[in-house]
């Protein structure tokens, strides 16, 4: 590509829950070259579900070196690629040796229950309610908090190294980023505010460590050292890649995934949402530069801080723990349909979910519900229910948590969305975006361009560097070609379906111990 030397690319490396990938994008938000790999999930005991730090790092840079492969096949330089960005899969836990960079054990993903009781017991002391009001986020299995807790009653190396002052404890942004700049004692070792937000231990006014929450988990930042808060877009804060392909290139974005996706979007005014349907699902609504805490079972988060006079900006959000990983099960366990894009068309070999509905709540319910001892149910099950049907089921459930989550976020806010710009794997399916117009009532918008979530990476590293310098230049990014699902059933068909699955959920309740 005769062009290519005065191009200037940004490159994006998107960490996620079952894979990892890396995009090349050019200045008008194309992706150029891409490798992208699945990586594998350790489930050692029903409720458990790990990573093997070492295989995240790993997938991180084959998947840089094959991208680069790529890219210069097309006749680019490598050394157009002036910066990077990371995002990733948030609240999954790391810890390991500060004086080796050895991880102590498996990385505790996020959707993992092995804390239900810890949190059962956390939950009945009369501070946990103050907490909330804090860092914004419900006491459950889910943030990183409780997963280091864990960590500290149940390994002995975690023990041994936090008694001996050793131990260092990170999200997978962390991680990586003490890792690909070195991964020594002097490495860099800090988390952007998005992925803090997800821990519980961090004041969501100041974004800072709060210690009132750390008192409450009984951590000792003497003895835990926790990563340094920076904003998600700068030009100083996390370093360059020691290794790779792109060795020596800077990082200068990091953000948690979902958080991306909302700058993937362009989702910069309050008001504007996204919801994005990887391994699990997530509505992020932008609540501006003030957090709003929610009265309606949502979680509040920071959506992104770009460094500079910029103030942080908030998000409500709606987490719903399975939505590819609902439709991985079926393949993966259930062995209905050979691969993923195999559950639409069987979803489409059915008019409706003929009275079945699946509870997909394989790490309990998540937002608006939060029910913890909910697991995985199928309700309506006939001689007429049919592989068809169960598919069915199984993407519907995502798509009648997201109503549930709009619902919730129309109370907290007296806003109600009329559109809902959407992405992520699943939404490669005409019929389950077709599924989620029919339930949401509303219009949803999807993009031509779904990787979402790595161009918001690309967008924070790039704006730290100076490859856009203002929202504005955005505006035509990714814009082009999208598509519009109108609603085509009737709102009480709709509502309908809706009370069948409210009616579900409810008797999910109690399951587990
Ligand atoms: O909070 C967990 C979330 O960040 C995971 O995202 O895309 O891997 O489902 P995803």
């Amino acid at each position: 590509n005769a062009n290519s030397e005065n191009e200037t690319f940004v490159g994006s490396l998107d960490q996620g829950t079952t894979s990892t990938r890396f995009l090349i994008f050019s200045k008008d938000g194309h992706p150029i070259a891409s490798h992208q790999m699945e990586f594998k999930q350790h489930y050692p005991k029903p409720g458990w579900h790990e990573h093997d730090p070492e295989e995240i790092v790993s997938s991180a840079i084959e998947c840089i070196d094959k991208a680069v492969e790529e890219f210069e096949s097309k006749g680019y330089a490598r050394k157009s690629v002036v910066t990077i960005g990371i995002t990733n899969q948030r609240e999954t836990t790391v810890v390991w040796d500060r004086q080796t960079g050895s991880p102590l054990y498996n990385a505790i993903a996020w959707p993992d229950t092995r804390t239900n009781s810890l949190v059962r017991e956390l939950r009945k002391r009369p501070e946990s309610e103050k907490l909330r009001e804090i860092c914004g986020l419900p006491l459950s299995t889910y943030p990183s908090s409780v997963k280091l807790i864990w960590l500290l009653e149940n390994v002995d190396k975690v023990k041994s190294a936090y008694e001996e002052g050793r131990l260092a404890f990170g999200t997978i942004d962390t991680w990586l980023l003490y890792r690909l700049n070195g991964g020594t004692g002097k490495s860099v070792f800090v988390t952007d505010a998005t992925n803090a937000s997800r821990t519980m231990f961090v004041d969501l006014q100041s974004l800072q460590y709060s210690e009132q929450s750390l008192e409450f988990f009984g951590i000792d930042k003497n003895k835990c050292a926790l990563p340094k808060i920076v904003p998600s877009s700068d030009p100083e804060a996390f370093g360059t890649l020691s290794d790779s392909a792109l060795k020596g290139v800077r990082i200068t974005g990091c953000l948690g995934d979902q958080s991306a996706a909302l700058v993937g979007q362009c989702a910069f005014e309050p008001g504007m949402a996204k919801n994005t349907y990887g391994t699990g699902c997530f509505l992020l609504y932008n609540v501006g530069e003030k957090p709003v805490l929610s009265k309606h079972g949502l979680l509040a988060t920071v959506a992104y801080h770009f460094a500079g006079d910029r103030s942080p900006v908030y998000a409500l959000e709606g987490s719903i723990a399975v939505a590819g990983s609902g439709v991985k099960f079926l393949v993966n366990n259930l062995g209905i349909g050979e691969k993923s894009e195999k559950i639409s068309e069987l979803a489409g070999t059915v008019e409706n979910n003929g009275g079945c509905v699946f509870v997909t709540a394989f790490s309990g319910l998540f937002a608006p519900y939060w029910i913890d001892d909910a697991q995985g149910t199928i309700f309506g099950i006939t001689q007429h229910t049919t592989k068809g049907h169960i598919a069915r089921a199984t993407i519907e459930a995502t798509c009648f948590q997201t109503k549930a989550i709009l619902d919730a976020m129309e109370k907290d806010c007296g806003h109600k969305l009329h559109e809902l710009a959407v992405d992520g794997g699943m939404t490669n399916s005409d019929l389950v975006m077709q599924i989620q117009a029919d339930i949401l009532s509303i219009s949803v918008d999807r993009p031509s361009m779904r990787e979402t979530t790595s161009l918001g990476a690309a967008i924070a590293a790039g704006f730290a560097v100076g490859v856009w310098k203002d929202f504005s230049e955005l505006k035509n990014i990714n814009r082009e070609g999208r598509h519009i699902f109108k609603p085509k059933i009737s709102e009480k068909e709709s509502r309908a379906m809706f009370a069948l699955w409210s009616k579900a959920v409810e008797m999910c309740r109690g399951w587990v111990d």
